[in-house]
């Protein structure tokens, strides 16, 4: 048995499983130590130090990689349609003109005039699970670290409450653990969209926004359209989910910490930062080798499938101090959480704008205190995220410091 197989049985995109296991920051970090770039097989190479991952996503050279769709396992039909034409498989002038169409609904400005309907929304959310301080656990998944970006991505669509709960949720939640449930979801989405565009239900917002040429970019195809939807309510609701639940979670499970920024709101953002780092949302991202490059030793042939660790890479000593403990006063340079190069996430500043909201509604000024019920129990649906599964709280009314013991 070759010491690389002695680390990881796993081959090829199989790698992924690794994040299912019980502790996957354990395995990243023999792998990352052991082998920074791993053969896989299958012509997948598997990297996992911080300066590997940064210069393959700073070189030009590569190309868009194939990991969410491998993941998903699609060979044919409307979700391998979708999945080939989204914004993360394209290259060259098609990623430029995607690019850009799409992110026309992304500027600073777009994203500074969400932040009343983030705040309205959080605080609704809130004040219910406040209300329900008493024996019954309330799930702060659910309730909230789900609730907010769904609802936020729902009002981006302009879908009324009821179709969105009905059309697209309800696809999203049917995901569990049985091989094929995602490419099932990619499929149920793309219908739901691909239906409206037929019947002409389009109601304002982003899918009509898609489809609106622009002068210079020109336009997206019916189909690019379809995809692109698809990938945004994808991308968004998920990950989002996680950055919320994981920031809650490692917060609540470090009072001190909780009680400096009950202290200091000021350091939400370190502590979003920090979570970023600590346990990323999304655990890794891919890229296509445009030319055999030599990395760490390892000849990688041109056309390789080049999976990249953002989570091992995120807790790497030579780029993080003691990277496996969670230090929100650390220096976030270089932070790979959210991809990087032309690929890099649309959504990165929404994101934060939802997490810092919750954080200071929910563990700041909230007249309550959140006592979590059980051990962490991540989600085993999706190799790709890092994300609880469900957050079980008791809600009791907030113990104040008596003034002048702080
Ligand atoms: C904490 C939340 C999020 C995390 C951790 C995250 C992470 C990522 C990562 C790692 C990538 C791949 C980047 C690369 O390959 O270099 C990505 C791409 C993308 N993300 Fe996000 N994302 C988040 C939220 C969002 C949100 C809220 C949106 C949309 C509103 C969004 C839209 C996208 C899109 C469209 C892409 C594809 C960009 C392209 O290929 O050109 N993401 N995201």
């Amino acid at each position: 048995m070759s010491s690389e197989q002695s680390i990881t049985d796993a081959t090829g995109w199989d790698l992924y499983g690794i994040a299912l296991e019980a502790d996957p920051h354990a395995r990243w970090r023999t792998i990352r130590e052991r082998t920074p770039v791993l053969d896989a097989g299958e012509g997948v190479f598997f990297i996992t130090r911080w300066d590997l991952v940064d210069e393959i996503l700073r070189d030009p050279r590569h190309g868009a990689g194939s990991g969410v769709s491998s993941s998903f396992g699609a060979s044919n039909g409307l979700a391998f349609d979708t999945m080939r034409v989204w914004l993360m498989s394209l290259d060259g002038p098609d990623q430029a003109r995607g690019r850009g169409l799409v992110q026309r609904q992304f500027t600073p400005r777009q994203i500074k005039g969400l932040r009343p309907h983030i705040a309205e929304t959080t605080d609704r959310l809130v004040l219910a699970i406040e209300k329900s301080s008493g024996d019954e656990p309330v799930d702060l998944i659910e309730r909230l670290a789900f609730a907010l970006p769904s609802e936020l991505t729902r009002s981006l669509f302009g879908f009324p409450e009821a179709e969105w709960r009905d059309e697209i949720e309800r696809v999203i939640q049917e995901v569990d653990d049985s091989p094929g449930a995602s490419i099932q979801m990619i499929e149920g989405l793309a219908q739901v969209f691909e239906g409206r565009l037929a019947r002409g239900d389009v109601p304002e917002g982003l899918l009509a926004h898609l489809q609106v040429p622009d002068p210079v970019l020109g336009a997206l195809s019916t189909l690019e359209v379809i995809a692109n939807a698809v990938l945004l309510v994808t991308a968004a609701i998920d990950t989002t989910a996680g950055l919320i639940g994981n920031l809650i979670h490692c917060v609540l499970e470090r009072p001190e910490m909780l009680e400096r920024l009950r202290k200091d709101p000021r350091i939400a953002s370190a502590l979003i930062e920090e979570t970023l780092r600590f346990e990323p949302p999304a655990l890794s991202c891919s890229r296509r080798a445009g030319e055999t490059i030599e990395l760490a030793g390892v000849e990688i042939p041109t056309g390789s499938q080049l999976l990249l660790g953002l989570a091992a890479a995120n807790r790497d000593p030579a780029r993080y101090a003691r990277p496996d403990e969670f230090e929100p006063d650390r220096d976030f340079q270089g932070l790979l959480s959210f991809g990087g190069g032309r690929h890099v996430c649309l959504g990165a500043a929404l994101a934060r704008l939802e997490a810092q909201i919750v954080a200071h509604r929910l563990l700041v000024t909230s007249e309550c205190d959140f006592e979590p019920l059980e051990k962490p129990h991540w989600q085993k649906k999706n190799p790709t995220v890092r994300a609880l599964d469900r957050l079980p709280v008791h809600v009791r009314p907030r113990t104040r410091t008596p003034r002048g013991t702080e």
